[in-house]
């Protein structure tokens, strides 16, 4: 790790203590440990308050005959929010307005009219917009400092998080969350040099048996795409050269030595160098969160994505998010309404999207959003939100998998990966080197490629067996069927391992 560019990160007041250069020698499993040691820590695109705000249909009736109405809105809620009315002058903030996602990126009413067969509604994105806050210095996140050693998560500053909560409250606004970087939910290794050797291709209950899966044809994920969403990767690594992986938009700048050891985990070449991934045959590219015009902009990428890609290919999502109600960060993407809706609409268009649960130990079942509803939990179906989406979970490497302590959990969670010990891929703070590689890469980060290797495993021999790919709500059903059991299914809870042998053998594979 570059002390240059963690004081960079300091600087920026997300991780306000001290503790960070040794997180390394911490044992993993902790959620101090795993925020001690979250990849490479880069400086911010930009570190005022933006928010995601959707309108009411009445709402968006109102901005359209008024451009101001936004600004409006926002000036409404001002005088409500504690420290920017202190001293004798009130503080304006002035806000910048444009929409959430480009005209371009969003579903088409044909595509709308087309998925919402089984009544889902399909969102249009027109109702959502971006809102830049851009003076006053004011921060979009803490320095909240730690408390006897033990550091809290990453979080939003408290003007932040009152502007979220007293927007949410007016009638006009549908939702509303935060639009801010962070890192990718993994642990960055590099130090400490381990024998763990790509173990997750190995049979049942150690991995997910990709070598068996090699041995039938589409098994190494021939004819599929694969396309992992974060915002760094070294693409020139001797290992994935060969893979000719690209970029479908954003900038490829922030977390390169994350994105590399993720990439080398599916697509590591099958050659004299390096490793293997579990399916080399796959089509790998790269699109960022970080876009073209230096927004950090979640929704709008994951739309971007699915408009590129082919229904029964695999969108990775390598990313956390921060919570609109608590503020804190190392939540899944799918917390924030227009993550939620964005992935939704890639589902219908028959993507098969793999979700990190990310890295905050947080039980999501007792997870409530800004209207009290339990999104994540599958036993109240009322208030569950299905998106389509696999969610991933941590687990030890060693047998019986037990959940990792940082590992989000609950009945959300459809599958889990190993969370420590990986063997793949690495690179430098600044993606040039190009021949480094890890025995130690780690958090739901790792686990989430291994669910797309297998994933794309299932998709290869259906491609090859039947002529076609299966769909989201399929390949999630056969990811989950003959799995390896965690030590405890009932306390971990975060659902099995994927055994490629007894999916194959079992004749899964069908429509
Ligand atoms: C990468 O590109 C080269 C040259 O175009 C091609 O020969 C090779 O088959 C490609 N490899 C993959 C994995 O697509
Ligand atoms: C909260 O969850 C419910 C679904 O259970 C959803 O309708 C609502 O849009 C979500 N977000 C907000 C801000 O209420």
């Amino acid at each position: 790790m570059s002390v240059s560019r963690l004081k960079a990160w300091l600087g920026a007041g997300l991780l306000a203590t001290a503790q960070l250069t040794s997180g390394y020698a911490l044992d993993l499993g902790s959620k101090e440990s795993v925020e001690a040691v979250t990849s490479t820590l880069s400086s911010l695109a930009s570190n005022a308050p933006r928010l995601a705000l959707k309108l009411t249909p009445e709402g968006l009736k109102k901005q359209l005959e008024d451009p101001e109405f936004i600004t409006s809105l926002v000036s409404g809620v001002e005088s409500l929010i504690d420290g920017l009315n202190t001293g004798r002058h009130r503080r304006r903030l002035t806000p910048n307005v444009a929409p959430l996602v480009p005209q371009e990126h969003r579903p088409s009413a044909a595509l709308r009219k087309r998925l919402d067969v089984d009544g889902v509604q399909i969102p249009s994105f027109e109702e959502w917009f971006q809102i830049d806050i851009d003076d006053l210095g004011l921060s979009a996140v803490s320095t909240a400092s730690s408390k006897s050693g033990k550091e809290a998560p990453p979080a939003l500053s408290k003007l932040t998080l009152e502007l979220i909560h007293q927007l949410n409250k007016l009638d006009t606004v549908a939702s509303v969350h935060a639009l801010q970087q962070g890192p990718p939910p993994a642990v960055n290794p590099n130090d400490d040099p381990r024998s763990g050797n790509q173990g997750y291709l190995n049979a049942a209950p150690q991995g997910i048996n990709a070598r068996y899966a090699w041995t039938i044809t589409g098994g190494d994920g021939a004819r599929v795409g694969i396309v992992d969403m974060e915002q760094g990767w070294n693409l020139n690594h001797e290992d994935l050269r060969a893979a000719n992986i690209t970029l479908i938009s954003g900038r490829n700048r922030d977390y390169p030595d994350h994105g590399t050891a993720v990439l080398g985990q599916m697509l590591m070449a099958d050659n004299q160098i390096g490793g293997v991934g579990i399916v080399p045959a796959a089509k790998g590219r790269v699109i960022s969160q970080s876009r073209p015009d230096g927004s950090y902009n979640t929704a709008a990428t994951i739309l971007d994505a699915c408009n590129n890609m082919a229904s029964g290919d695999i969108l990775l999502l390598e990313a956390q998010e921060f919570d609109p109600v608590g503020g804190q960060y190392y939540w899944p993407v799918s917390v924030a309404d227009a993550n939620h809706e964005a992935i939704l609409v890639c589902t219908g268009r028959g993507i098969i999207v793999v979700e990190a649960a990310c890295n905050g130990g947080n039980d999501l079942d007792a997870y409530r959003n800004l209207s009290n509803k339990r999104i994540f939990n599958r036993a109240f179906p009322s208030e569950y939100r299905e998106s389509g989406a696999i969610m991933v979970g941590a687990s030890s490497a060693s047998v019986p998998h037990f959940r990792l302590g940082y590992s989000n959990h609950g009945s959300r969670v459809d599958v889990y990966g190993w969370g420590e010990n990986i063997d793949t891929t690495f690179t430098n703070a600044d993606g040039t080197a190009n021949n480094l590689y890890t025995t130690s890469f780690s958090g739901t980060s790792g686990a989430s490629p291994i669910i797309v290797g297998a994933a794309a495993a299932v998709q290869g021999i259906a491609q090859a067996r039947l002529g076609r790919k299966l769909s989201p709500a399929r390949v999630r059903t056969i990811l989950t069927t003959s799995g390896t059991a965690s030590r405890t299914p009932s306390s971990d809870r975060i659902g099995v391992l994927p055994n490629l042998k007894a999916i194959i053998d079992g004749g899964h594979i069908r429509v």
